[in-house]
């Protein structure tokens, strides 16, 4: 369903890809693991034309994305949570929700997005009059994936949605995901630099290092490596 192929991505003369392939299927979690600077980040920003690769592809659903305008790969269903969590601080909970939600242009089809939102998050529901910025950190994390499944997405990119939380929380969001996918079908790509969480709601993983697949295989095979998880998973 997700096929990239032997991309590249480099900033000037600096790698961060360097021919890096892999596979996902419907619905399927996959966690995206590697140290910093492994080129977590740079995969998900050149599957959502973020950055121009310099080569390889991304077939989604059988249309490639590495030529579409970023606008273009909302309108195939792919969802991009960027890191450092994209909402816009200054505005409502409700208006952030809202802007995931405005390229649509039927506007009872916007109104049952913004409904179902509140249900799936009601702690957002309880804020929505209040600015991003009175949010603590976990729950501007669940505006952040709120905004995105405001698109209606089927292919999720979530960017280390666990950085800088406290671990309670932290597990709050890794069951956020899980639930999100059990009751949507939604496929999720799931970059962390917290293995240990991210493996223990995920079905596939990858880890990269400097620009490389070391590995892509079960996610429980994978937290059962000693080794490997001694190497680059930090656990
Ligand atoms: N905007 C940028 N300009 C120059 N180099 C960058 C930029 N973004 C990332 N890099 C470099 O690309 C490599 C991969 O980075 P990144 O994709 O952010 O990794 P990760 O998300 O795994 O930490 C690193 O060497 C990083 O320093
Ligand atoms: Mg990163």
């Amino acid at each position: 369903m997700l096929e990239v192929s032997d991309l590249r991505v480099a900033y000037g003369a600096v790698s961060a890809l360097d021919g890096v392939s892999l596979s996902v299927g419907p619905g399927v979690t996959t966690a995206v693991l590697g140290a910093n600077g492994a080129g977590k980040t740079s995969l998900l920003r050149a599957m959502t034309g973020m950055v121009r690769a310099k080569s390889g592809r991304v077939v989604w659903k059988g249309t490639e994305l590495t030529r579409l305008a970023s606008e273009e790969i909302v309108r195939q269903g792919v969802a991009h949570v960027p890191e450092g969590r994209g909402v816009i601080q200054d505005l409502t909970v409700e208006d952030n929700l809202r802007l995931g939600g405005l390229w649509r242009s039927d506007r009872e089809d916007r109104r049952k997005a913004l409904e179902e939102m509140y249900e799936f998050f009601p702690a957002l529901r309880e804020r929505r009059r209040r600015s991003a910025y009175t949010l603590s950190g976990g729950e501007r994390q669940m505006l952040a994936v709120g905004r995105a499944l405001m698109a209606r997405p089927e292919l999720l990119l979530l960017d280390e949605p666990s950085l800088g939380l406290a671990p309670i929380i932290v597990a709050q969001i890794m069951e956020l995901v899980a639930r999100l996918s059990a009751d949507t079908g939604l496929t999720v790509l799931l970059v962390e630099q917290n293995a240990r969480a991210a493996l223990s709601i995920s079905e596939r993983a990858v880890v990269l290092s400097l620009g490389k697949v070391v590995v892509e295989g079960a996610a429980a095979d994978i937290a059962a490596d000693e080794e490997l998880r001694h190497h680059y998973l930090g656990f």
